[in-house]
This record gives C-alpha cells, structure tokens and sequence, in this order.
C-alpha cells in the first residue's frame, strides 16, 4: 500500500524552529514529527511513502534517505513547482498513486494521535466508496473542517473547513484512505481538498467518516504542539510506560533521552520531554515543555510552558514561560524573565522580555 504525506512548506506556524530546521524534522516527543507517521504506516505495511512538499531543502531529502533504509520501505519526494494546496499534491503524483489500482492513505504531516491505520483500511474496504476521512471530537472547531454525518453508517453528508458559525463539533483529524477514483476529481493547479474535493464528493455520497478513539491533536503551532506533548505522553504512560521516566524528582509524565543529564534536586514535570545530550543543572524545575537536544539550563532555572531548540544556553535563575519558543543556539543570561517570547535562532539575550514579542 502507498501514502502520501502532505508536508507542505516552510512551517511558518512553527517559527523559530522551523528557521534551521524543516517542520518534518522538528522533534516532537524526542522523534522526528513526519517519522510518528512513517512508522506507524510502516507498521500496517505500508512499502511506499510519498511526501508532498512545496519547498525541498537537503536535509530533508538526505534524512529521508537514511530512514527509508532503515525502515525498508521507499520514501519519495514530490516537490511542487508553486505550492498545490492539499489535493493539488495528489494530481501531481498521480502516477505513484494510481499504478496498483488499490486504495491509499493521505495524510496531514502535523497531526499526532495513536494512528487507526488498520481499522481505518477495514471500514474503508467495508462501505466500498471512494474516501474515508477520520474524525475527531474538538471544543473549538471553528478552526478545522468540520464533518455532518449518520450516526450509524458513517456517510458524510456535509463538510464545512473552517465553518464561520457552528456546524457540529466533529472535526476532519487529517487523515484519509481514497481509492484510486478520487483522481479523476483532482486537476494538476493548486486546489484545496476540503474547500473543493470533500464537499463534492460529499454531495455524491462518497465520503464516509471513520471515528477516532483516543487523543488527538494538530502540533503545527507552539501552543498545540505543547498540549499535544502532553496528550501524547499521557498515552505513553499506558502504552509504554517503561519509556518515562522514573526518577526521584520526576513529577508525572515525563520523557528524558538516555543521554540527557539531570542534576541534583530539580523537578521535573509534569509533562516535560528532555531530548538528547541536554544538561539540566541542579535545582532546575520544568513544567509543560520540550528542552531540545545539546540545550543547557543552568542551576535554579524555572521555565514553564516554553519550547527551547538546540543547543541553547539557559542562564542561571532565569524565569521563563507563557509560550516562549527558542530557536537554534540562542542564550539567555542568568537572573532573566522571559514572558512568551518568540526569540530567533543565534541571539543574545542579556534583557529580560517583559511582554510577548518576537526578536530578531
Ligand atoms: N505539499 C503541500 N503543498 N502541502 C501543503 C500545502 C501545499 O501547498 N498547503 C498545506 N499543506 C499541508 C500542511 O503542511 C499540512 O500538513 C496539511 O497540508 C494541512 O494544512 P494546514 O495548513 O496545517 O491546515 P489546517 O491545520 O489549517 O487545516 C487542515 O487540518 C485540520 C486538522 O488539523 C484541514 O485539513 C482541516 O480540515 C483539518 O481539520
Ligand atoms: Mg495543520
């Protein structure tokens, strides 16, 4: 069976970590964002995997290059002349698509949750029409596609992406099984597939909904990505619990790289994911955030609600949170505070950020 991932352009929602690094890649819960996905189709037998992107950088295509192999599965880059949208990507790899007339699975690259491969291939080949689409429940839906649908068979009788008033609070997860025929609908120009594919084919009653259990979220944005964190590590918790940590000073669901290091008397957690080569020094207390790999903070440091990159260098006593996100190599002198910052790769700080900005 094939995929094809939607992995889009710059990740400009993720900025500042998106400056030095492709969204794919960024680190979400110690891994790759785009690989929680490779591998779980991997998993269900997924051979070929094809990635829609708008926008190519090397890294990218020399990372894919290595997990290809290591998975055995082959990994294609179908890069976009001007970006396509989200169907627009089909058509364009229409020949990868097509070729063993069996269906295949598209899906958005920023979504986490325990992937359905399996049962959503089953529910797919049970109601026989051209697409399934998976769908979550959500308290603000106002910004996703939101789906109208029977209760008891499952066939889509309205989408609505991005409904200006309120439609249903069951929303489109972004991710989909399509037959082969859903080309036919998809020219070769950039087109939306929730503005122009999914209404269409809802009005010819071949879009049916397949009920997700369990968590759920879109991580494109920092705030998400940190609500996501937490949602992903409470599943570890019950699915892999010998993956969190155990230590004294641990507080609740926490994920420490082996290779990380964590002083005396800190404390740590809830819901904190510490990646790879990090020194926390002593007395340190995180709460709700993701310390990037080769980071260093400093003794007695607070950071609640915050992503740090790589290999930044958090001064001693700082205070940081509210949504501060740190790009690659950025340092913060000791005693700062840093309120929702939004701090670019390779800068400076020697004053404290009272108020959310961006610098540059
Ligand atoms: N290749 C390619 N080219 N990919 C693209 C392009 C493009 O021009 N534009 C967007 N994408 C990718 C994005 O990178 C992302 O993986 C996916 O398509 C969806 O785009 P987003 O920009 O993240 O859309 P959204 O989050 O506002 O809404 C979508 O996702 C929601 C679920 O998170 C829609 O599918 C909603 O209906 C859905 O509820
Ligand atoms: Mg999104």
């Amino acid at each position: 069976m094939k995929a094809l991932i939607l992995v889009g352009g710059y990740g400009t929602r993720l900025r500042p970590l998106t400056l030095t690094k492709p969204k794919p890649l960024v680190e979400f819960c110690n891994k790759p964002m785009v690989l929680h996905q490779i591998e779980a189709l991997a998993e269900v037998g997924v051979t070929h995997v094809i990635l829609a992107v708008s926008y190519l950088s090397d890294m990218l295509q020399r990372e894919m290059e290595v997990e290809a192999k290591r998975l055995g599965i082959k990994i294609t880059i179908s890069q976009e002349t001007e970006p396509l949208g989200t169907a627009g990507p089909l058509a364009l790899a229409r020949d990868h698509l097509q070729v063993e007339n069996e269906p295949f699975f598209v899906l958005n690259s920023d979504v986490i949750c325990e992937f359905p491969f399996n049962d959503m291939i089953k529910f797919h080949k049970e109601h026989n029409c051209e697409g399934t689409i998976v769908v979550t429940k959500v308290d603000e839906p106002s910004k996703y596609g939101v789906v109208v649908y029977e209760q008891n068979t499952g066939k889509i009788d309205r989408f609505v992406e991005k409904p200006r008033e309120y439609v249903s609070n069951k929303i489109n997860a972004g991710l989909y099984i399509f037959n082969p025929a859903i080309l036919n609908r998809i020219e070769l120009r950039p087109t939306s597939i929730e503005k122009e594919i999914f209404p269409a084919m809802a009005s010819d009653k071949q879009l049916y909904a397949f009920e997700l259990k369990g968590f759920w979220m879109d991580v494109g944005q920092p705030k998400d990505y940190l609500t996501g964190m937490g949602l992903y590590l409470n599943y570890a918790r019950s699915s892999m619990p010998d993956r969190l940590s155990r230590d004294n000073g641990t507080v609740g669901n926490v994920l420490v790289d082996p290779t990380a290091k964590i002083g005396e008397r800190c404390r740590i957690g809830p819901n904190v994911v510490i990646g790879p080569r990090v020194i926390i020094q002593d007395g340190v207390c995180l709460k709700n955030c993701t310390i990037l790999a080769d980071s260093l903070v400093k003794s007695h440091s607070w950071i609640a609600n915050c992503i740090i990159g790589w290999r930044c260098n958090i001064g001693q006593w700082v205070r940081m949170e509210n949504t501060s996100v740190l790009g690659l190599d950025v340092s913060v002198q000791d005693e700062l505070f840093i309120n929702g910052g939004i701090i670019l790769p390779h800068k400076a700080i020697s004053e404290s950020v009272s108020e959310p900005k961006i610098l540059i």
